[in-house]
């Protein structure tokens, strides 16, 4: 009698947990399909919400042109302000985009032979009006012998694109230094490029490390409401990074500066390494 009095509470509560755990694993399948839909829909999207977008940031440069003509500057301006707002909702839509992509594992890796210095070049260009802004100045230190790298050329730039516009954005009358080196490890069988980009802006917190790579992720309120900003830049740089067989580290101090260490293998090989969610 006290035998099955011992089991039977045991017995109950074994199928407790029987049942909660199958219960847990299809709130999590169910959760897993969803984000998925998700992924897929907004994958599907692309070609709906860029078209139409694209139309608007076209016609309204030919709009700023015939303004300009008429002399009408108020109209330039107004114009101006669609254009704008149409190309930051474009360069946003396509972010979500992208990282929906490499969720779902539909990102594709283009990987051709490219030139670094070539790179570094055209990215610099592209950063001059954001550098100015704040008063920044851009420093280069690529390691002289270094000429090409085999990869995903447009997701580099992306990448140090990223990273330098958000040194530019965070760093007042500074300096932001933009480093790419060789580093070889034969006994591991690594030959890798080193890309730093090196700021003396606001930085962060060490607590804060850890959350910044995430979706949406911005250090602080203040930070949208000052410095504008979704909070996707660095997420995507992360995706990238991984997908390219990489990795990425960062190490800060409030009110001295941040240091973005990106390291991607020299040759790249392989196919992409997408994250794909487990069924
Ligand atoms: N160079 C930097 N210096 C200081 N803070 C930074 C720097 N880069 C990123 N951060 C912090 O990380 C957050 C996330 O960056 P990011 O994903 O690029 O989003 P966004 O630039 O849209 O805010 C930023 O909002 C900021 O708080
Ligand atoms: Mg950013």
């Amino acid at each position: 009698m006290s035998l099955v009095s011992d089991i039977t509470p045991r017995k109950i509560s074994e199928e407790n947990l029987l049942r909660l755990n199958e219960e847990l694993t299809a709130a999590r399948d169910q959760a897993l399909a969803a984000s998925r839909a998700k992924s897929t829909f907004l994958a599907n999207m692309s070609h709906e919400l860029r078209t139409p977008l694209n139309a608007i940031i076209g016609f309204s440069e030919m709009l700023v042109e015939d303004a300009e003509h008429l002399g009408n500057r108020q109209m330039v301006t107004d114009l101006g302000k669609i254009r704008m707002s149409g190309a930051h909702l474009l360069d946003l839509i396509s972010t979500i985009l992208d990282l929906s992509k490499v969720e779902t594992g539909k990102m594709q890796l283009e990987i051709v032979e490219f030139s670094l210095p070539a790179l570094v070049a055209r990215v610099s260009a592209m950063l001059t009006p954001m550098i100015a802004k704040n008063r920044n100045m851009l420093a280069q230190a690529i390691q002289t012998d270094l000429v090409t790298m085999v990869g995903d050329e447009t997701k580099v730039k992306q990448i140090l694109f990223n990273l330098l516009s958000n040194a530019a954005k965070f760093t007042t009358d500074g300096v932001i230094t933009l480093g790419v080196e060789h580093e070889v490890d034969e006994a591991a069988g690594r030959d890798d490029i080193v890309f730093t980009v090196e700021d003396t802006g606001i930085g962060f917190r060490p607590d804060q490390i850890d959350k910044l790579f995430q979706d949406f992720y911005q250090a602080d309120m203040s930070t949208t409401r000052k410095y504008g900003g979704t909070g996707l830049g660095l997420a995507i740089v992360h995706r990238f990074c991984r997908l390219m067989g990489g990795e990425i580290g960062v190490s800060s101090e409030p009110g001295i500066g941040s240091t973005f260490r990106v390291r991607l293998p020299r040759h790249l090989v392989a196919e992409p390494h997408n994250e794909v969610p487990a069924a």
